[in-house]
Protein backbone atom coordinates (compact mmCIF):
# COMPACT_ATOMS: atom_id res chain seq x y z
CA UNK A 1 0.00 0.00 0.00
CA UNK A 2 1.39 3.55 -1.07
CA UNK A 3 1.33 5.43 2.11
CA UNK A 4 3.19 9.26 2.69
CA UNK A 5 5.80 6.91 4.45
CA UNK A 6 6.67 5.77 1.08
CA UNK A 7 6.72 9.43 -0.44
CA UNK A 8 8.94 10.65 2.55
CA UNK A 9 11.49 7.64 1.92
CA UNK A 10 11.21 7.76 -1.26
CA UNK A 11 12.52 11.59 -1.41
CA UNK A 12 15.25 10.96 1.09
CA UNK A 13 16.39 8.14 -0.87
CA UNK A 14 16.28 10.28 -4.04
CA UNK A 15 17.97 13.06 -3.33
CA UNK A 16 20.66 11.14 -1.38
CA UNK A 17 21.09 9.12 -4.76
CA UNK A 18 20.47 12.04 -7.15
CA UNK A 19 23.81 13.77 -6.47
CA UNK A 20 25.61 10.41 -6.78
CA UNK A 21 24.49 9.15 -9.62
CA UNK A 22 24.82 12.93 -11.77
CA UNK A 23 28.41 13.41 -10.72
CA UNK A 24 28.92 9.35 -11.70
CA UNK A 25 27.89 10.00 -14.93
CA UNK A 26 30.00 13.17 -15.13
CA UNK A 27 33.39 11.35 -14.03
CA UNK A 28 32.28 8.46 -16.49
CA UNK A 29 32.68 11.44 -19.21
CA UNK A 30 35.97 12.63 -18.10
CA UNK A 31 39.27 11.55 -20.59
CA UNK A 32 41.12 9.86 -17.79
CA UNK A 33 38.08 7.82 -15.95
CA UNK A 34 38.71 3.56 -16.80
CA UNK A 35 36.12 1.49 -18.45
CA UNK A 36 36.46 -0.27 -15.46
CA UNK A 37 38.22 -1.28 -12.09
CA UNK A 38 38.60 -4.74 -12.93
CA UNK A 39 38.60 -7.06 -9.98
CA UNK A 40 38.49 -11.31 -10.05
CA UNK A 41 35.51 -12.64 -8.42
CA UNK A 42 37.89 -13.44 -5.41
CA UNK A 43 38.63 -10.30 -4.87
CA UNK A 44 35.33 -8.31 -5.49
CA UNK A 45 33.91 -10.34 -2.79
CA UNK A 46 36.59 -9.18 -0.48
CA UNK A 47 36.12 -5.78 -1.48
CA UNK A 48 32.47 -5.32 -1.85
CA UNK A 49 29.72 -6.24 0.48
CA UNK A 50 27.56 -9.02 -1.27
CA UNK A 51 26.39 -10.06 2.40
CA UNK A 52 22.54 -10.61 3.22
CA UNK A 53 22.13 -10.28 6.81
CA UNK A 54 19.03 -10.33 9.16
CA UNK A 55 19.09 -7.05 9.47
CA UNK A 56 18.71 -4.14 6.91
CA UNK A 57 21.37 -1.79 6.21
CA UNK A 58 18.90 1.24 5.97
CA UNK A 59 19.19 4.29 4.12
CA UNK A 60 22.38 5.03 5.14
CA UNK A 61 24.00 1.79 4.79
CA UNK A 62 22.48 1.15 1.38
CA UNK A 63 24.54 3.94 -0.03
CA UNK A 64 27.65 2.09 0.43
CA UNK A 65 26.27 -0.51 -2.01
CA UNK A 66 25.08 2.03 -4.37
CA UNK A 67 28.99 3.55 -4.41
CA UNK A 68 30.54 0.32 -4.54
CA UNK A 69 28.04 -0.65 -7.31
CA UNK A 70 29.50 2.33 -9.35
CA UNK A 71 33.01 2.26 -8.73
CA UNK A 72 33.18 -1.66 -9.38
CA UNK A 73 30.83 -1.79 -12.32
CA UNK A 74 31.48 -1.50 -16.47
CA UNK A 75 30.91 1.99 -16.97
CA UNK A 76 28.75 2.17 -20.16
CA UNK A 77 28.93 5.32 -20.43
CA UNK A 78 32.82 6.07 -20.74
CA UNK A 79 33.90 6.63 -24.69
CA UNK A 80 35.81 4.18 -24.57
CA UNK A 81 33.31 1.77 -23.78
CA UNK A 82 32.98 -0.73 -26.86
CA UNK A 83 31.23 -3.67 -26.80
CA UNK A 84 29.32 -5.43 -28.78
CA UNK A 85 25.59 -5.79 -28.66
CA UNK A 86 25.13 -2.72 -27.24
CA UNK A 87 25.72 1.00 -25.88
CA UNK A 88 25.98 3.19 -23.01
CA UNK A 89 22.56 5.02 -22.48
CA UNK A 90 21.33 8.70 -22.55
CA UNK A 91 19.71 10.71 -19.98
CA UNK A 92 16.35 10.58 -21.58
CA UNK A 93 16.87 6.09 -21.20
CA UNK A 94 17.48 6.80 -17.22
CA UNK A 95 14.40 8.81 -16.64
CA UNK A 96 12.64 6.55 -18.95
CA UNK A 97 13.77 3.54 -16.54
CA UNK A 98 12.54 5.15 -13.49
CA UNK A 99 9.01 5.43 -14.62
CA UNK A 100 8.80 2.09 -15.20
CA UNK A 101 10.21 1.38 -11.88
CA UNK A 102 7.67 3.95 -10.54
CA UNK A 103 4.55 2.06 -11.96
CA UNK A 104 5.89 -1.45 -12.04
CA UNK A 105 3.17 -2.03 -14.78
CA UNK A 106 2.44 -5.43 -16.28
CA UNK A 107 2.21 -5.13 -20.20
CA UNK A 108 0.36 -8.54 -20.17
CA UNK A 109 -3.32 -7.18 -19.96
CA UNK A 110 -4.84 -3.98 -21.16
CA UNK A 111 -6.45 -3.24 -17.71
CA UNK A 112 -3.71 -3.03 -15.74
CA UNK A 113 -1.15 -1.23 -18.09
CA UNK A 114 -3.19 1.05 -20.15
CA UNK A 115 -0.56 3.55 -21.00
CA UNK A 116 2.14 1.70 -21.31
CA UNK A 117 0.18 -0.89 -23.65
CA UNK A 118 -0.73 2.05 -25.77
CA UNK A 119 2.69 2.77 -26.04
CA UNK A 120 3.76 -0.61 -26.92
CA UNK A 121 1.72 -0.90 -29.78
CA UNK A 122 1.45 2.54 -31.26
CA UNK A 123 6.05 2.05 -31.42
CA UNK A 124 5.36 -1.26 -32.91
CA UNK A 125 3.00 0.11 -35.46
CA UNK A 126 5.38 3.27 -36.03
CA UNK A 127 7.79 0.58 -37.02
CA UNK A 128 5.99 -1.42 -38.96
CA UNK A 129 5.08 1.07 -41.34
CA UNK A 130 8.58 1.57 -41.85
CA UNK A 131 9.33 -2.08 -42.59
CA UNK A 132 6.41 -1.64 -45.14
CA UNK A 133 4.06 -3.90 -43.36
CA UNK A 134 0.58 -1.99 -44.59
CA UNK A 135 -2.11 -4.67 -44.61
CA UNK A 136 -5.13 -4.16 -41.98
CA UNK A 137 -3.57 -1.48 -40.14
CA UNK A 138 -0.47 -1.52 -41.31
CA UNK A 139 1.03 -4.43 -39.38
CA UNK A 140 1.74 -4.75 -35.51
CA UNK A 141 4.49 -6.00 -33.63
CA UNK A 142 5.29 -6.46 -29.38
CA UNK A 143 8.32 -6.54 -27.01
CA UNK A 144 10.46 -9.22 -26.28
CA UNK A 145 12.87 -9.54 -23.60
CA UNK A 146 15.56 -9.15 -26.36
CA UNK A 147 16.33 -10.29 -30.01
CA UNK A 148 16.85 -14.00 -29.72
CA UNK A 149 13.71 -14.50 -28.38
CA UNK A 150 12.05 -11.89 -30.49
CA UNK A 151 13.48 -14.43 -33.27
CA UNK A 152 12.30 -17.70 -31.08
CA UNK A 153 8.91 -16.09 -31.04
CA UNK A 154 8.80 -15.75 -34.48
CA UNK A 155 9.98 -18.99 -34.93
CA UNK A 156 7.06 -21.11 -32.72
CA UNK A 157 4.20 -18.35 -34.42
CA UNK A 158 5.74 -19.72 -37.99
CA UNK A 159 5.93 -23.14 -36.63
CA UNK A 160 1.90 -23.03 -34.85
CA UNK A 161 0.57 -21.50 -37.96
CA UNK A 162 2.05 -24.00 -40.76
CA UNK A 163 1.21 -27.11 -38.61
CA UNK A 164 -1.59 -26.02 -36.32
CA UNK A 165 -1.65 -29.92 -35.37
CA UNK A 166 1.40 -29.74 -33.13
CA UNK A 167 -0.20 -27.37 -30.79
CA UNK A 168 -2.09 -30.08 -29.34
CA UNK A 169 -0.92 -33.72 -30.90
CA UNK A 170 3.12 -32.71 -31.07
CA UNK A 171 4.47 -33.84 -33.72
CA UNK A 172 3.69 -36.80 -36.17
CA UNK A 173 5.51 -39.92 -36.58
CA UNK A 174 8.09 -39.04 -39.71
CA UNK A 175 7.07 -35.68 -39.80
CA UNK A 176 10.72 -33.49 -40.37
CA UNK A 177 10.20 -29.65 -40.62
CA UNK A 178 13.06 -28.21 -41.49
CA UNK A 179 13.73 -23.78 -41.29
CA UNK A 180 16.53 -22.08 -43.16
CA UNK A 181 18.92 -19.35 -42.29
CA UNK A 182 22.63 -18.40 -43.84
CA UNK A 183 25.71 -20.26 -42.74
CA UNK A 184 26.50 -16.70 -40.79
CA UNK A 185 23.62 -17.57 -38.86
CA UNK A 186 23.91 -16.41 -35.24
CA UNK A 187 23.51 -19.38 -32.51
CA UNK A 188 20.03 -18.21 -31.14
CA UNK A 189 18.08 -20.18 -34.51
CA UNK A 190 20.30 -23.16 -33.22
CA UNK A 191 18.85 -22.40 -30.03
CA UNK A 192 15.15 -22.10 -31.73
CA UNK A 193 15.47 -25.14 -33.31
CA UNK A 194 16.26 -27.02 -29.77
CA UNK A 195 13.53 -25.78 -28.01
CA UNK A 196 10.40 -26.52 -30.82
CA UNK A 197 12.10 -29.91 -31.06
CA UNK A 198 13.13 -30.04 -34.59
CA UNK A 199 16.65 -30.26 -33.67
CA UNK A 200 20.09 -28.66 -35.18
CA UNK A 201 20.33 -30.91 -38.23
CA UNK A 202 16.64 -29.38 -39.60
CA UNK A 203 18.03 -26.03 -39.62
CA UNK A 204 19.57 -25.53 -43.09
CA UNK A 205 22.77 -23.63 -43.46
CA UNK A 206 22.45 -21.74 -46.69
CA UNK A 207 25.94 -20.59 -48.57
CA UNK A 208 26.72 -17.08 -48.56
CA UNK A 209 28.86 -14.88 -50.40
CA UNK A 210 32.42 -13.78 -49.30
CA UNK A 211 30.92 -10.39 -48.04
CA UNK A 212 28.30 -12.97 -45.82
CA UNK A 213 25.05 -12.38 -47.59
CA UNK A 214 22.95 -15.00 -48.22
CA UNK A 215 22.56 -16.11 -51.81
CA UNK A 216 18.77 -16.86 -53.06
CA UNK A 217 19.40 -18.96 -55.34
CA UNK A 218 21.12 -21.48 -53.12
CA UNK A 219 18.47 -20.95 -50.85
CA UNK A 220 15.96 -21.97 -53.22
CA UNK A 221 18.14 -25.40 -53.83
CA UNK A 222 18.01 -26.14 -50.49
CA UNK A 223 14.34 -25.65 -50.64
CA UNK A 224 14.11 -27.94 -53.48
CA UNK A 225 16.67 -30.69 -52.02
CA UNK A 226 14.56 -30.48 -48.73
CA UNK A 227 10.81 -30.80 -50.20
CA UNK A 228 12.77 -34.11 -52.13
CA UNK A 229 13.47 -35.55 -48.72
CA UNK A 230 10.05 -35.82 -47.82
CA UNK A 231 10.34 -32.88 -45.33
CA UNK A 232 8.57 -29.95 -44.67
CA UNK A 233 10.13 -26.51 -44.83
CA UNK A 234 8.25 -23.65 -43.09
CA UNK A 235 10.39 -20.53 -41.91
CA UNK A 236 13.13 -18.78 -43.53
CA UNK A 237 15.69 -16.66 -41.42
CA UNK A 238 17.30 -13.41 -43.61
CA UNK A 239 19.55 -11.01 -41.84
CA UNK A 240 19.55 -7.58 -41.41
CA UNK A 241 23.34 -6.93 -40.19
CA UNK A 242 24.66 -10.11 -39.38
CA UNK A 243 26.40 -9.99 -36.25
CA UNK A 244 30.08 -10.31 -37.40
CA UNK A 245 30.65 -9.28 -40.34
CA UNK A 246 26.96 -6.54 -40.51
CA UNK A 247 25.97 -8.01 -44.15
CA UNK A 248 22.29 -7.27 -45.21
CA UNK A 249 20.71 -10.41 -46.76
CA UNK A 250 19.27 -9.62 -50.18
CA UNK A 251 15.77 -9.22 -48.98
CA UNK A 252 13.42 -9.33 -52.65
CA UNK A 253 14.64 -11.90 -53.94
CA UNK A 254 14.71 -14.34 -50.60
CA UNK A 255 11.34 -13.45 -50.04
CA UNK A 256 10.02 -14.34 -54.00
CA UNK A 257 11.44 -17.29 -52.78
CA UNK A 258 9.80 -18.01 -49.81
CA UNK A 259 6.49 -16.63 -51.21
CA UNK A 260 6.83 -19.23 -53.53
CA UNK A 261 7.09 -22.01 -51.71
CA UNK A 262 4.78 -20.44 -49.13
CA UNK A 263 7.59 -20.18 -46.22
CA UNK A 264 7.36 -17.97 -43.37
CA UNK A 265 10.16 -15.09 -44.32
CA UNK A 266 11.53 -13.84 -41.36
CA UNK A 267 14.52 -11.07 -40.98
CA UNK A 268 16.34 -10.34 -38.13
CA UNK A 269 17.29 -7.03 -37.89
CA UNK A 270 18.21 -7.35 -34.52
CA UNK A 271 21.24 -5.14 -35.09
CA UNK A 272 20.89 -4.01 -38.64
CA UNK A 273 17.23 -3.20 -38.69
CA UNK A 274 17.44 0.16 -37.46
CA UNK A 275 18.38 1.44 -40.70
CA UNK A 276 14.70 1.97 -41.16
CA UNK A 277 14.99 5.19 -39.45
CA UNK A 278 17.08 6.60 -42.09
CA UNK A 279 16.10 7.89 -45.37
CA UNK A 280 19.79 7.26 -46.69
CA UNK A 281 20.32 3.80 -45.87
CA UNK A 282 16.97 2.41 -45.87
CA UNK A 283 17.61 0.83 -49.44
CA UNK A 284 19.93 -1.66 -47.09
CA UNK A 285 16.37 -3.45 -46.27
CA UNK A 286 14.53 -2.92 -49.54
CA UNK A 287 12.27 -5.63 -50.10
CA UNK A 288 11.27 -5.74 -45.96
CA UNK A 289 7.45 -5.70 -46.92
CA UNK A 290 7.59 -9.12 -48.13
CA UNK A 291 8.61 -10.22 -44.50
CA UNK A 292 6.03 -11.71 -42.21
CA UNK A 293 8.07 -11.06 -39.13
CA UNK A 294 10.82 -8.75 -38.07
CA UNK A 295 13.73 -8.27 -35.64
CA UNK A 296 14.57 -5.04 -34.77
CA UNK A 297 16.45 -4.15 -31.28
CA UNK A 298 16.13 -0.44 -30.14
CA UNK A 299 19.31 -1.37 -27.39
CA UNK A 300 21.46 -2.20 -29.87
CA UNK A 301 22.27 1.21 -32.37
CA UNK A 302 19.48 3.12 -31.15
CA UNK A 303 21.11 3.88 -27.50
CA UNK A 304 17.68 2.60 -25.65
CA UNK A 305 18.46 1.01 -22.53
CA UNK A 306 19.33 -2.62 -22.61
CA UNK A 307 16.62 -4.91 -22.92
CA UNK A 308 14.50 -3.33 -25.87
CA UNK A 309 13.74 -5.58 -28.46
CA UNK A 310 10.64 -6.05 -30.70
CA UNK A 311 9.06 -8.79 -32.87
CA UNK A 312 6.98 -6.88 -35.51
CA UNK A 313 4.69 -8.35 -37.49
CA UNK A 314 2.87 -8.11 -40.88
CA UNK A 315 -0.27 -9.58 -39.74
CA UNK A 316 -1.26 -7.57 -37.12
CA UNK A 317 -3.28 -10.33 -35.02
CA UNK A 318 -1.01 -13.20 -35.84
CA UNK A 319 0.77 -13.67 -32.85
CA UNK A 320 -2.27 -13.83 -30.49
CA UNK A 321 -3.73 -16.01 -33.71
CA UNK A 322 -1.14 -18.69 -33.42
CA UNK A 323 0.28 -18.28 -29.87
CA UNK A 324 -3.28 -17.81 -27.59
CA UNK A 325 -4.41 -20.58 -25.36
CA UNK A 326 -7.52 -18.35 -24.30
CA UNK A 327 -6.65 -18.47 -20.81
CA UNK A 328 -9.97 -17.24 -19.26
CA UNK A 329 -9.21 -15.70 -15.99
CA UNK A 330 -6.59 -13.16 -18.16
CA UNK A 331 -7.54 -12.81 -21.22
CA UNK A 332 -10.46 -11.44 -22.30
CA UNK A 333 -10.53 -11.46 -26.72
CA UNK A 334 -9.34 -8.22 -26.87
CA UNK A 335 -6.17 -7.16 -28.72
CA UNK A 336 -5.06 -4.93 -26.26
CA UNK A 337 -4.01 -7.58 -24.19
CA UNK A 338 -0.39 -8.32 -25.49
CA UNK A 339 0.77 -11.00 -23.57
CA UNK A 340 -1.92 -13.24 -25.23
CA UNK A 341 0.56 -13.66 -28.52
CA UNK A 342 3.91 -14.27 -26.36
CA UNK A 343 4.78 -17.87 -25.12
CA UNK A 344 4.87 -15.72 -21.24
CA UNK A 345 2.60 -14.41 -18.96
CA UNK A 346 3.65 -11.23 -17.17
CA UNK A 347 5.76 -8.48 -19.24
CA UNK A 348 7.65 -5.47 -18.58
CA UNK A 349 6.52 -2.58 -20.32
CA UNK A 350 10.29 -2.15 -22.51
CA UNK A 351 8.40 -0.40 -25.35
CA UNK A 352 8.16 2.90 -22.83
CA UNK A 353 11.84 3.34 -23.34
CA UNK A 354 11.81 3.66 -27.29
CA UNK A 355 8.73 5.42 -27.11
CA UNK A 356 9.88 8.01 -24.29
CA UNK A 357 13.52 7.72 -26.65
CA UNK A 358 11.02 8.99 -29.99
CA UNK A 359 8.71 11.60 -28.11
CA UNK A 360 11.87 13.30 -26.68
CA UNK A 361 14.10 13.15 -29.88
CA UNK A 362 11.83 12.84 -32.83
CA UNK A 363 12.56 9.96 -35.50
CA UNK A 364 15.08 12.44 -36.38
CA UNK A 365 17.03 11.80 -33.62
CA UNK A 366 17.30 8.23 -34.32
CA UNK A 367 18.05 8.99 -37.63
CA UNK A 368 20.77 11.48 -37.17
CA UNK A 369 21.96 8.06 -34.70
CA UNK A 370 22.41 5.82 -37.46
CA UNK A 371 23.73 7.73 -39.80
CA UNK A 372 26.70 9.19 -37.38
CA UNK A 373 27.40 5.59 -36.93
CA UNK A 374 27.53 4.63 -40.64
CA UNK A 375 29.53 8.05 -41.07
CA UNK A 376 31.97 7.18 -38.38
CA UNK A 377 32.33 3.36 -39.38
CA UNK A 378 33.88 5.20 -43.15
CA UNK A 379 35.91 7.24 -41.40
CA UNK A 380 37.81 4.38 -39.36
CA UNK A 381 37.45 2.52 -42.94
CA UNK A 382 39.80 4.82 -44.44
CA UNK A 383 42.02 5.50 -41.27
CA UNK A 384 42.82 1.97 -41.21
CA UNK A 385 43.44 1.30 -45.23
CA UNK A 386 45.94 4.53 -44.86
CA UNK A 387 47.90 2.78 -42.19
CA UNK A 388 50.26 0.32 -43.49
CA UNK A 389 50.70 -1.56 -40.11
CA UNK A 390 46.61 -2.73 -40.23
CA UNK A 391 44.73 -4.89 -42.95
CA UNK A 392 41.31 -5.03 -43.29
CA UNK A 393 39.33 -8.13 -43.16
CA UNK A 394 36.97 -6.48 -46.19
CA UNK A 395 35.28 -3.28 -47.03
CA UNK A 396 32.83 -2.68 -44.24
CA UNK A 397 28.95 -3.66 -45.11
CA UNK A 398 27.84 -1.49 -42.94
CA UNK A 399 28.78 -0.51 -39.15
CA UNK A 400 31.19 -3.36 -38.23
CA UNK A 401 34.38 -2.62 -39.15
CA UNK A 402 36.79 -5.64 -39.41
CA UNK A 403 40.48 -5.64 -39.20
CA UNK A 404 43.79 -7.73 -38.69
C1 LIG B 1 22.47 -9.38 -31.18
C2 LIG B 1 21.85 -10.22 -32.18
C3 LIG B 1 20.90 -11.17 -31.81
C4 LIG B 1 20.57 -11.45 -30.36
O1 LIG B 1 19.96 -10.38 -29.70
P1 LIG B 1 19.89 -10.41 -28.11
O2 LIG B 1 19.06 -9.21 -27.78
O3 LIG B 1 21.29 -10.29 -27.61
O4 LIG B 1 19.24 -11.68 -27.71
C5 LIG B 1 20.27 -11.89 -32.80
N1 LIG B 1 20.58 -11.68 -34.07
C6 LIG B 1 21.49 -10.78 -34.46
C7 LIG B 1 21.75 -10.57 -35.93
C8 LIG B 1 22.17 -10.01 -33.55
O5 LIG B 1 23.09 -9.12 -33.93
C1 LIG C 1 18.73 -15.50 -38.27
O1 LIG C 1 20.02 -15.18 -38.68
C2 LIG C 1 20.67 -14.26 -37.87
C3 LIG C 1 22.08 -13.99 -38.28
O2 LIG C 1 22.48 -14.63 -39.38
C4 LIG C 1 20.69 -14.67 -36.43
O3 LIG C 1 21.20 -13.64 -35.65
C5 LIG C 1 19.33 -15.04 -35.98
O4 LIG C 1 19.36 -15.46 -34.67
C6 LIG C 1 18.77 -16.08 -36.89
N1 LIG C 1 17.60 -16.69 -36.33
C7 LIG C 1 16.34 -16.34 -36.40
C8 LIG C 1 15.34 -17.14 -35.69
O5 LIG C 1 15.95 -15.41 -37.03
C1 LIG D 1 18.58 12.70 -27.87
O1 LIG D 1 18.95 13.99 -27.50
C2 LIG D 1 19.89 14.05 -26.44
C3 LIG D 1 20.07 15.48 -26.02
O2 LIG D 1 20.25 16.33 -27.12
C4 LIG D 1 21.18 13.38 -26.88
O3 LIG D 1 22.09 13.35 -25.82
C5 LIG D 1 20.87 11.95 -27.29
O4 LIG D 1 22.02 11.32 -27.78
C6 LIG D 1 19.79 11.91 -28.33
N1 LIG D 1 19.45 10.54 -28.58
C7 LIG D 1 19.15 10.08 -29.75
C8 LIG D 1 18.82 8.64 -29.84
O5 LIG D 1 19.11 10.77 -30.74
Amino acid sequence: MITSNDATELDLLLSQTKDILVQYVNQCQQENTQVVEHLCPEELVKVFDFGLEKDGVGRDGILDTIQGMLKYSVRSWNSKFIDKLYSGTDPIGVVSELMLGILNSNNHVYHVSPVTTMMEIKTAERMAELVGFKVRGGGRGITCPGGSASNQLAVITARNRKFPHIKTEGSRRGEILTMFTSTHSHYSLEKAAIMIGIGINNLIKVPCTEDGAMIPEELEKSIQESIARGESPFFVNATAGTTVLGAFDPLRPIGAVCQKYDLWFHVDGSWGGSVMFSEKLRYLIDGSELADSYTINPQKMLGVPLQCSYLLTKDPFVLQKYNSLNAGYLFHGENYDLGDGTVGCGRRPDAVKMFMAWKYNGSQGFESRVDRGFELAQYMYRKITENPRFRMVRKPASLNVCFW
